[in-house]
């Protein structure tokens, strides 16, 4: 495996691959790698003849400085994992060398990024906007991978792909789960042992409004879940939203879409955790 640190050497490795006809995956991630991160890598190892990971921690997306300055850093293992994944090169950056100049640039993301996550956390889709274009624009891949546990975050880079006019297909993988059925995060790192204990119960309680959901309206099932999660110590629902898969926006009626998420987002002592759950797909 190639660890690269710039764009002029990485650029130059991806017109030769270009040149003798190979396809090209790309998994962005920001590092602290774990299973699900893996899990992107190995569907996209199967899919393409040439697989690039990046890994960085992209400052413009972090609205909460101390989120950025706390997030997990873990580049020598990132690079023993991705090795073992099958990973061709590691794209691992300096923040300089993404962003000589600050990124100016405020992407019109519509609809899609105005609720949930867009409004909790202002500006954080456009720096996610902001370094996936940036990454596309220099790796030019032919397909490129997201987890589904930000299920909110595909949806915007899909209006990004759109607005920019990037000929490459999205591929939404599935959520990851420790065998307890908590949402893998690079953030889990950061609870401690009591905390670790009590946060399975945000997947648990997702699971359980399955079965609640088919006799109550989408109302009672927001409140239902909202309560559970919160009865529990440590636990805090910042927001739980029924959204239509398609648009991200709240639903009324479990009829007003066919494809219906729930999207949850948990305070977990300080660690902000998310986790979604499909009704209808
Ligand atoms: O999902 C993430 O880890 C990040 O938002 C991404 C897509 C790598 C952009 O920094």
């Amino acid at each position: 495996m190639r660890i690269v640190k710039t764009i002029p050497e990485l650029k130059s490795f991806i017109s030769e691959c270009k040149g003798e006809g190979k396809t090209i995956g790309l998994v962005p991630t920001m590092g602290a790698l774990h299973n699900g991160h893996l899990s992107l890598v190995e569907r996209a190892r199967k899919d393409n003849d040439i697989v690039v990971v990046s890994v960085f921690v992209n400052p413009t997306q972090f609205n909460n400085k101390e989120d950025l300055r706390t997030y997990p850093r873990t580049e020598k293992r990132d690079c023993e994992l991705l090795e073992s994944a099958g990973c061709d090169v590691a794209f691992i950056p300096s923040v300089e060398e993404i962003y000589p100049e600050p990124d100016t640039r405020v992407f019109d993301l519509g609809k899609v990024a105005e609720v949930m996550e867009g409004k909790h956390r202002p500006g954080h889709f456009n720096g996610v906007a902001q370094i996936v274009s940036k990454l596309f624009a220099i790796v030019e891949p032919y397909r490129a991978y997201f987890g589904e546990k930000d299920f909110q975050q595909i949806a915007v880079i899909r209006r990004m792909v759109e607005l920019e006019g990037f000929d490459l297909e999205v591929v939404a993988c599935p959520i990851v789960r420790e065998a307890d059925g908590l949402a893998l995060s690079s953030r889990n790192v950061r609870l401690t042992e009591e905390q670790r204990a009590v946060a399975p119960n945000i997947a648990k309680t997702l699971m359980e409004s399955l079965n609640f959901a088919k006799s109550h309206t989408v109302a009672d099932t927001v409140k239902f879940v909202v309560d559970k999660i919160n009865s529990y110590p440590d636990l805090e629902v910042e927001y739980y939203e029924i959204v239509n898969g398609h648009d991200m926006q709240a639903i009324g009626d479990w009829g007003d879409s066919d494809y219906v998420v729930g999207c949850v987002t948990v305070y977990c002592g300080d660690v902000r955790l998310i986790d979604n759950i499909a009704y209808k797909k």
